[in-house]
């Protein structure tokens, strides 16, 4: 067991290379994803063990709706597949599930399991697990200001209390403290619409190990590394 100096509050990882994983193995694209659930797996339940508040994964963004159908329905088909073999363990374990991204969109069995799952972890405890799906930090900050309009608009909030709180209040991370560590794996070094609100002041890592590869010793290596990031916060 590792120790850490300082870890952070809020973790964010972007998922990526389950594409280039599965070329290099010969296998189909659906099979990278598959194997990147196994990953997944490992670094929710090694964030719980070590008492991360938040984390806040990218499993489908607002603009992956541009892939194959056949690629789309594989990767719906593993969101089924992971809530319902997880959803046990992850109650057990007290953490409390949140999906950050418009639900609206999503096929309607999605929509359900993905509900549920919110709703039956919802009071636990322990760490907050965000996943992203249907998500898109631009149209997440297009929700939050429709939402303020329509506060304003029946004269619940008045213009003046707009500030950056009140915008970050109506965001899918509402009561969330910002990203402190945002980690992307395959060595891409963008945010690709990813909690752009959030990132304001977080750190950036980014391995070049792709998604399926990114084990406990990738996440422990990251996780030194936040501690040793001096964070200044525009201060001297
Ligand atoms: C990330 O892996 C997972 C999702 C976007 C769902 P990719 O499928 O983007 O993998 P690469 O980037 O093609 O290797
Ligand atoms: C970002 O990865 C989305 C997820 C990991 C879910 P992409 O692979 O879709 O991003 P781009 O297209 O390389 O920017
Ligand atoms: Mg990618």
């Amino acid at each position: 067991m590792s120790t850490f100096e300082k870890l952070p509050r809020h973790v964010a990882i972007i998922m990526d290379g389950n594409g280039r994983w599965a070329k290099k193995h010969k296998l189909k694209v659906a099979m990278g994803h598959r194997k990147g659930t196994e990953a997944l797996r490992s670094i929710i339940r090694e964030s719980s063990d070590l008492g991360i508040e938040a984390l806040s994964l990218y499993a489908f963004s607002t603009e992956n709706w541009k892939r194959e159908p056949q690629e789309v329905e594989a990767l719906m088909g593993l969101i089924l597949e992971f809530f319902s073999s997880e959803i046990d363990e992850l109650d057990e374990k007290n953490v409390c599930i949140r999906i950050l991204g418009d639900k609206a969109g999503l096929p309607e069995k999605q929509r359900q399991v993905l509900m549920e799952a919110e709703e039956r972890t919802g009071k636990n405890t322990g760490l907050k697990l965000n996943i992203a799906i249907n998500y898109g930090g631009r149209a997440e900050i297009a929700m939050a200001v429709r939402k303020i309009c329509e506060k304003v608009q029946k004269g619940e909030m008045q213009p003046e209390d707009i500030d950056e709180g009140a915008v970050a209040r109506h965001l899918y991370t509402h009561g969330l403290p910002d990203v402190d560590l945002l980690i992307r794996t395959s060595g891409e070094m963008r945010l690709s619409n990813f909690l752009l609100y959030q990132c304001a002041y977080a750190e950036f890592m980014f391995p070049a190990v792709l998604w399926p590869d990114f084990d406990l010793a990738a996440y422990h290596e990251a996780l030194h590394a936040f501690g040793s990031r001096e964070r200044r916060f525009g201060g001297r």
